[in-house]
């Protein structure tokens, strides 16, 4: 089986900075972990250190296989915001002639006025998801970020003709302001999109703590809108091949240090299992200690084809990193024998936005569709 196809999706973090700690972001959890184990670290060491220049991005992903097999581009990923990269714009530009869409997801309290309004003039195809946590000062419990900042940067970028979506996260401390942001969205003639945070997409838990600079607080779970179940369970499925987001999404996903990633459900496992190459990309030992589920599913089968540089883009092309035996064999098989417990259990959700009839849905933007 070949996940090498036409009309992909790439979804990449084209760096690994970021100006904030969202409490459930994997760059938090990945610190989190790492200070217990190591103390005194702000940051995980691998953070804050790298981006993806354009001459890596011409030789990992040429214009000829964006041509050919690439409908959709998104600077998204797990890790990172975006437009802190200086190579930003320059990454928009080489990407945006040669597919549909090109999107960005931006917790928009990054840069100034006049860098939004000169993105806005940049590609007439991008699109940006600015994420914005509340209207009321003090109340962005989850981005703790500067809302009037961020609403400045939106209103610069829409004035200067850029195609945004309004996207909030709810929570409790958030939901009674879903008509302000809808209210927002019909002003600057953006869409609106609100979704339910990925860790209360289950029942299992309503609420946890934070502790922001000393301050302790609960973030609670939203009581209005109800989650959105995985696609296994809306499509009442047990195979992976029907809901594995490498085949229904067209996925591919590039990590900022150039490992295509099977998908964003792993990749802090992916992480902790091979945190020496991530920190310094010479060793390459997968830590066997943790995650034993997924050294089973996953990385026995990285470690079968000669390790984790056999899927990183600094020593293969995205056609040997898809031809390899992992991605052409061992996972595709593992799925037919119903031998890999994450996947058969795979949380790959529809998406966490609730699909809305709404009318400030500007029909000149257009999101980041399911490619295919
Ligand atoms: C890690 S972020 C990177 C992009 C950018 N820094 C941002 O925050 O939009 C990737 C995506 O995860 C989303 N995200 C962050 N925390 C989330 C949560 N608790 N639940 C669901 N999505 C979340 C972000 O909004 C963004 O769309
Ligand atoms: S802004 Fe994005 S990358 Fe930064 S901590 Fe929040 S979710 Fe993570
Ligand atoms: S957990 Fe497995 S099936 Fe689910 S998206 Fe990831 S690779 Fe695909």
């Amino acid at each position: 089986m070949s996940f090498l196809n036409v009309g992909h999706k790439i979804n990449i973090d084209i760096g690994n900075y970021c100006n904030l700690s969202c409490p459930n972001c994997m760059r938090s959890s990945i610190s989190k972990s790492y200070n217990v184990e190591n103390n005194n670290f702000q940051n995980h060491p691998y953070l804050n250190k790298s981006n993806i220049t354009l001459e890596n991005i011409q030789n990992w992903v040429p214009k000829k296989f964006l041509n050919e097999r690439v409908k959709y581009v998104d600077f998204c990923g797990a890790l990172a915001e975006p437009t802190l990269s200086p190579h930003c714009i320059d990454l928009v530009k080489y990407f945006s002639p040669h597919v549909e869409v090109i999107s960005m997801s931006t917790n928009g309290d990054t840069r100034n006025v006049v860098w939004w309004k000169e993105l806005a003039k940049v590609a007439d195809n991008l699109v940006v998801r600015f994420y914005l946590d509340s209207f009321k000062p003090g109340n962005s419990l989850y981005r703790q970020s500067n809302s009037s900042r961020i609403i400045e940067h939106i209103e610069a970028f829409t004035s200067f003709g850029g195609k945004a979506i309004l996207c909030n996260l709810v929570f409790k401390h958030n939901q009674d302001e879903i008509q302000d942001f809808k209210d927002f969205a019909k002003k600057l003639n953006c869409n609106y999109r609100m979704m339910v945070a990925r860790e209360f997409t289950t029942n299992e838990s309503t609420s946890y703590e934070v502790d922001y600079s000393g301050k302790k607080y609960l973030l609670e779970k939203n009581t209005l809108i109800p989650s959105n179940v995985p696609y296994r369970v809306s499509l009442n499925s047990t195979n992976p091949s029907e809901y594995c987001s490498l085949v229904h999404e067209n996925m591919i996903r590039i990590f900022s240090n150039g490992l295509v990633m099977p998908c964003c459900h792993i990749e802090g496992q992916l992480f902790e299992t091979y945190e020496n190459f991530f920190i310094d990309e010479n060793d390459t030992a997968p830590n066997l200690t943790r995650h034993p589920q997924f050294i089973k599913d996953f990385v026995s089968k990285i470690e079968m084809q000669g390790g984790i540089k056999t899927i990183s883009l600094k020593y293969n092309s995205l056609e040997e990193i898809f031809n390899s035996n992992f991605y052409k064999t061992y996972l595709p098989l593992s799925w037919k024998l119903k031998s890999n417990e994450i996947c058969q259990n795979c949380i790959n959700g529809s998406r966490l936005d609730i699909k809305d009839e709404n009318e400030y849905n500007n029909p000149l933007i257009v999101d980041i569709p399911k490619a295919g």
